[in-house]
Parts: C-alpha cells; sequence; structure tokens
C-alpha cells in the first residue's frame, strides 16, 4: 500500500481510511482503493476492496471522500449519508477526475455513469482533495497539475460540474512534482477565527531526497488561497512521512486529525518484508494537528499522536523514573503484548539556556547490538538527532542515516525545560518534540527486533533533571 485516500469520519463516529493498494503485488501497482474503518483511530479492521480499476489499463489512484448529506450530486435521494469518493482515473496516457458513489456508507461504491468529471488532457493531473465550503455553498478541489508544479483550485455545486477558479503555484520547496494536495479550516492557537492549511507532498526532489510534504498556513475565500508568508515549511524533519490527510468531516474551528504514508518512495518498493507477511508499508500514527504561533519560526504546524488511551497496555509495568545526573534505565519491552511502546523524556530544571550536555535514548538489540539511537543536545546547538544507520536489514544509498532539527528550549519561569514523546513499532518511530512543534517519522530495518531502551542523562548538569514514563502498547489489530 502507499498513500492515504478518501479519510471521513461518519455520522456515527467510525473513521474510514482508504489506501492506494495494490492486491497482487507487494510493489506498487495495479493500484484499487483498500478500505479499513476504525472507532478509535487505532483499533483497525480491514474492510473489502471499496473501489476497483474499471478495466485493466487502469488504476486507482489517490483522492479524497466527502459526505453528501445534502445529495448536491443527486446519486442520494433516499439518504442523507451518501458517500461520494473523488480520485484520478490513471491509464498509460492520461489521467483524469472521476467519482464513485456509495449508498451504504462507504462500504461497496458504484462508479458515476458520466466519469470522467474533470480533465486536463494530461498524464500529469491528479489526486483531487475534496472539501465543502460553508460560507460560499459549494464543494472545492485541490488537485495537482503535478510536473507544472502547480495546483487547481476548482469549485462545483454538485460534484459533477467543475469549474477552475485558481492555481497555487511555485510555493515552497519545488521538487519535481507536486501530489496529494490537502486542504483544511483548521484551529489557530489563541485565535477565535479558523485559518486554513494547505499541503503538497513533493516527489521526487525533497531536500532530504525522494519524497516529503510542505505545508502553507494561510487563508481561503472559497477560490483563493493565500499563504500568511512566503516561507517554505516541511511537517516532518525525517523521510518517511508522505502524501498524509485530513479526515473530512471535523468542524473547521477544531484541530484536524492527518495520517500518513510512512515511506518515501526513494526506496519504499525495496525495503525488507517477510515473505510470510505479504505485505509492505504502512500507515502513520493518527495525528491532532493546529496551527501556533512560534516566535522563532512564525506559523507552525503542530502535530502530536492522537490519544493513545485505547492502546495503552495498563496491564504491563508502566515505567516512571526520575534521572537526575548520571544514570541511565533498562527498560525489556519485549514481553509487551505488541511489541511497540510510547515513551515521553522530559528534560527539566535546566537553569540557564547555556548549559551543554546531551541527552540520549536508545533502542537496541539485546541480541545483535543493533540500535536506532536519538537525543537532546543542548546549548550552544538546541538540537535534536535521530540515527537510525545502526541496523542491518537494509542497505541503501538513499536510506539515509541520520536527522536532525533544531529545538531551541522552552522557557518557564526560572528554568528552561525540553522534552519528547514518540511511539515505536517494531520498524517505525515516530518523535514528537515539545509538544509536537517539530516531528519525525523514521522506518528502520533491523535483522533482530529492538528490545532494549536505554535512557541516558550521564554528562548533564547535577541540577537538570531528566524523567521518562514508558508504556506498553496494545496491537492494533481489532
Ligand atoms: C503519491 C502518488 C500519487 C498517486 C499515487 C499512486 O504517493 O504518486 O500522486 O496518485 O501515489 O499510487
Amino acid at each position: 500500500m502507499n498513500d492515504p485516500n478518501g479519510m471521513f469520519i461518519d455520522a456515527h463516529g467510525t473513521y474510514h481510511l482508504y489506501y492506494q493498494y495494490n492486491p497482487t503485488g507487494i510493489v506498487a501497482g495495479n493500484q484499487h482503493w483498500g478500505h479499513a474503518t476504525s472507532k478509535d483511530l487505532y483499533h483497525w479492521v480491514n474492510q473489502q476492496i471499496a473501489i476497483f480499476p474499471p478495466d485493466a489499463h487502469s488504476n486507482i489512484y489517490s483522492g479524497s471522500a466527502v459526505v453528501d448529506v445534502d445529495n448536491t450530486s443527486g446519486f442520494f435521494p433516499h439518504q442523507n449519508n451518501g458517500v461520494v469518493a473523488v480520485y484520478t482515473i490513471n491509464t498509460p496516457t492520461s489521467q483524469t477526475q472521476a467519482l464513485s458513489y456509495s449508498i451504504d456508507g462507504g462500504y461497496t461504491f458504484r462508479p458515476y455513469s458520466g466519469n470522467p468529471v474533470l480533465s486536463d488532457n494530461s498524464s500529469q493531473f491528479r489526486d483531487p482533495k475534496v472539501i465543502w465550503h460553508a460560507p460560499t455553498q459549494q464543494w472545492v478541489m485541490a488537485v495537482a497539475y503535478a510536473q507544472a508544479l502547480t495546483l487547481g483550485f476548482f469549485t462545483s455545486p454538485n460534484l459533477k460540474d467543475w469549474e477552475h477558479v485558481s492555481n497555487f503555484s511555485h510555493h515552497g520547496l519545488p521538487g519535481d512534482q507536486y501530489e496529494c494536495p490537502n486542504l483544511v479550516e483548521i484551529r489557530m492557537e489563541g485565535q477565535k477565527e479558523p485559518m486554513y492549511l494547505l499541503t503538497i507532498s513533493i516527489n521526487p526532489g525533497a531536500p532530504l531526497g525522494g519524497s516529503i510534504t510542505q505545508y502553507f498556513p494561510g487563508f481561503f475565500n472559497g477560490t483563493v488561497f493565500t499563504p500568511v508568508d512566503g516561507a517554505a515549511r516541511i511537517s516532518d524533519f525525517g523521510k518517511d512521512n508522505y502524501a498524509g490527510q485530513f479526515f473530512y468531516g471535523i468542524p473547521g474551528d477544531r484541530d484536524q486529525i492527518s495520517i500518513a504514508w510512512t515511506s518515501n518512495w526513494q526506496y519504499s518498493q525495496l525495503v525488507p518484508t517477510g515473505p510470510s507477511e505479504g505485505w509492505r508499508s504502512s500507515m502513520s500514527l493518527p495525528r491532532v494537528n493546529y496551527l501556533k504561533n512560534l516566535s522563532r519560526v512564525g506559523y507552525d504546524l503542530v502535530s502530536v499522536p492522537y490519544s493513545l488511551s485505547p492502546v495503552i497496555n495498563t496491564t504491563s509495568s508502566l515505567v516512571q523514573k526520575t534521572i537526575v545526573g548520571n544514570g541511565s534505565v533498562r527498560l525489556d519491552y519485549s514481553s509487551g503484548a505488541s511489541g511497540a511502546l510510547y515513551f515521553q523524556i522530559n528534560i527539566t530544571d535546566i537553569p540557564t539556556a547555556n548549559i551543554s550536555g546531551t541527552a540520549n535514548f536508545t533502542f537496541l538489540s539485546s541480541r545483535s547490538g543493533e540500535s536506532v539511537r536519538a537525543g537532546y543536545f543542548l546549548a550552544p546547538d538546541s538540537a535534536f538527532f535521530i540515527d537510525r544507520g545502526n541496523t542491518r536489514g537494509f542497505d541503501n544509498p538513499f536510506f539515509t542515516d541520520k536527522f536532525s532539527t533544531s529545538c531551541p528550549y522552552n522557557s518557564s519561569a526560572s528554568s528552561y525545560t525540553w522534552r519528547v514523546e514518540g511511539v515505536i513499532d517494531r520498524s517505525i518511530l515516530e518523535v514528537f518534540i515539545d509538544g509536537g512543534e517539530s516531528s519525525a517519522t523514521v522506518t528502520f530495518f533491523p535483522e533482530q527486533e529492538l528490545d532494549t531502551l536505554v535512557i541516558n542523562a550521564g554528562d548533564l548538569n547535577p541540577g537538570v533533571t531528566v524523567s521518562a514514563a514508558v508504556h506498553g502498547l496494545d496491537s492494533a489489530w481489532a
């Protein structure tokens, strides 16, 4: 699988996640829309394939889904829970936008007989994301003219007839292609009026290589998107977070929930997968997102994991440790039900902004010595790093070892603090720094499982406190 598609929440609170799916192989190709549902965003039930290609030369590429409550489309004369999927039909010579509709709440779909609904005589025109714009009472579509590095905005009263209203072109990082745009109304901290967030996934040509997603906080008046400034911002400082999408159906003044694909097109088709497992790739944690104005960078997309309470394992041991000065703590989590862990590490009581030292945490294989390491360098660097290089299961020139980001302290009344939380799940590490002001998604492939967490705060100034909390996580398979 690759991109998440068609994400929406229905009136019963069920989250629907569709995804780019090849049912006949473990590389991309023969794309269908797979489908999974969840009540809590952690326990998922895989459903039947939702959308099939119309013929052997076509693929169903990425797109979005909406609930047509008022039957604007005319597909749903007898119900208010009809679902319309808007996606790209890819053929060897063309990419066009098409509709399928579902009268059973998103489980089975019929193609619209008038497909395609939008075409540009192009083979590089894809990934429609549709939202309802209440002030102008119309549907809005953002769609990528991929190799022209341009998004087109279209509006429609009925999801079938689309009018071109504006373009958003050559903003931020160009990369080689624009893909998978998302437009969502989103809460802005400390402000009553929500703003809009536009995301554009670029591939290839990301700064670290391959694919990554950039975002633009801004304003949208129903036809034109205006970014707050000219800055380019990246949603993740790792390399394995792509094509993320926001759930349709969450009110615009709230935090928005996203899920992304945890891979990178530079190596997604090559990373190891067990022959007995028969699958490759997975999705990120569900993330809660909002905008915040940070003094150092201006508007920032803040992302943290959606509440993990449905999977926090209350029977497995919970570790709460305070490490003062010299110390480290070793945790064996191989007995946890799923092998996945949530961790939180806080450095507090940093007396001045100039104090130096490091605090590291290492996920280690006690059998092979392989590891994934991460940590924080205090002054003068104020930077966080992740190093996945000491794992031996996958070697590739583009499988970059090390990532870092700058992350200054947060100051409280008399001292400074720094904190990180995250989830490690067998071959994915997601970290969220300082309440989600920065985040990273990193995949890794050790030959032996990483079964031990070592936290080392040995060379910190004696007054500085390091505390760690670690919880086992239950399996996500319902
Ligand atoms: C992004 C992407 C989309 C396309 C889909 C094909 O990862 O390349 O542009 O619709 O994947 O699977």
